[in-house]
């Protein structure tokens, strides 16, 4: 049969490939996916299941319900000075969904769009359906794996239409500042091409640095989309409930396609993210306190060992330590890590040719599991 060249060429994630390795051993210490540890705050869980019981199980506006638009625009307005109203606000199935509706709103067929690499791997994935073509920004160690105007701007040609970026990001836990940033609205003006700004992980961010929300700088509204979701603030992945902030055209436009997609996503979740807005602060300020220290024993520990050189995401759930000094692929040194250790790792090049050399761990698991990790690694490997 003919299939499609999506399902053709698309090749199966060298993510997934690795958890199910690890899922056959019971003594297996997962850290290749990017999942937070905790289960949803109850009170949060509790909402979701009342309505549910209370029959709210219907379909919704495919922009969403009124309340979690506003309440979201409110969020907007107030924690990252985008302007902007219910109106411009969409309720997707996760982020991931508002990132496909984003990218089928305003990308077609030959143009080009500018993705990072490393790259959260969905962002390759997600062009290529699009049909559009990807563009590597090819992001160093040596810049801290920042995605700034400066990698952006020599990448840019009369095809291109769109640039995808992530602060902080999936797999680095590179930050952009508030001059980078501002730098970026700067250039995005200049050239006028479209932007998508992924803060899937906004509320995750150490050591005093703080996220700085592209849309607050003014004069990108025919330009920017910004996406967030409530799975990694909140840890809650499996409720895939997200949304994305336009300008009303393109947000109207999002809608219509919306409505072919996934038509709407369901109320009592969306209830449910409402109280995740409203009353949830002190959940996510013990979750990010809590990744941060598994951060500082994770990086420190990876640090000592021999082999291993890691720099300190800002942001983010995931160490991204350099492994070169093995020598042969991240897939080969990643497998022969879980041979020795059952500590399973997401090999680098999973995230695009540049995360060669690289290996993804993700710090959001418990920090006994860790230090068992890190035990088990500097027994393997010694430390330097
Ligand atoms: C950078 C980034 N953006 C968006 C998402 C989408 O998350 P979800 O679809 O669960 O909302 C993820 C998930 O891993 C991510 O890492």
């Amino acid at each position: 049969m003919n299939y499609s060249n999506a399902a053709r060429v698309f090749p199966r994630s060298g993510v997934r490939k690795m958890y199910e390795m690890a899922s056959c051993y019971e003594d297996s210490i997962n850290l290749c996916i990017g999942e937070p540890g905790f289960i949803t705050p109850k009170h949060i869980i509790k909402v979701g299941a009342d309505n549910l019981l209370a029959g709210k199980t219907k379909y919704t506006p495919n922009a969403g319900i009124l309340p979690l638009r506003e309440a979201v625009a409110e969020k907007l307005r107030t924690e990252n000075h985008i302007p902007c109203n219910p109106d411009q606000i969409i309720i997707t199935a996760g982020g991931t969904q508002a990132l496909m509706l984003a990218l089928i709103t305003l990308v077609d067929h030959g143009d080009e769009v500018i993705i990072p690499n490393p790259e959260w791997p969905d962002y390759l994935g997600q062009v290529l359906m699009a049909g559009a073509t990807p563009v590597s920004a090819v992001l160093t160690e040596e810049n801290r794996f920042k995605m700034t105007a400066e990698v952006i701007e020599p990448l840019i040609t009369p095809k291109t239409k769109l640039i995808m970026l992530n602060t902080p990001a999936n797999p680095t836990g590179a930050m952009l500042s508030a001059d980078e940033t501002e730098a970026i609205a700067e250039l995005i003006k200049r050239r006028k091409v479209f932007v998508i700004f992924d803060e899937a992980y906004e509320r995750l961010t150490y050591d005093g640095n703080r996220h700085v929300s592209l849309g607050s700088f003014p004069g990108l509204q025919d330009y920017l989309v910004t996406i967030n979701t409530f799975s990694k603030t909140y840890a809650m992945t499996g409720w895939r409930v997200g949304y994305a902030c336009a300008n009303e055209e393109i947000t109207a436009r999002m809608v219509k396609l919306h409505e072919n997609m996934v038509a709407s996503v369901n109320e009592a979740f969306q209830l449910a993210a409402i109280r995740a807005l409203e009353s949830a602060a002190s959940d996510v300020e013990m979750m990010r306190q809590t990744y941060d220290k598994n951060r500082k024993l994770i990086v420190e520990g990876l640090n000592k060992l021999k082999g291993f050189s890691c720099l300190n995401p800002q942001g983010a759930f995931y160490a991204f330590p350099n492994v070169k000094e093995f020598g042969g692929s991240s897939t080969e040194i990643a497998g022969m890590i879980f041979e020795k250790t059952h500590v399973a790792t997401a090999p680098g090049s999973a995230f695009g040719s540049a995360g060669e050399g690289y290996l993804r761990l993700s710090f959001a698991n418990d920090y006994e599991s860790l230090e068992i990790a890190l035990n088990r690694l500097e027994k393997a490997f010694g430390c330097k």
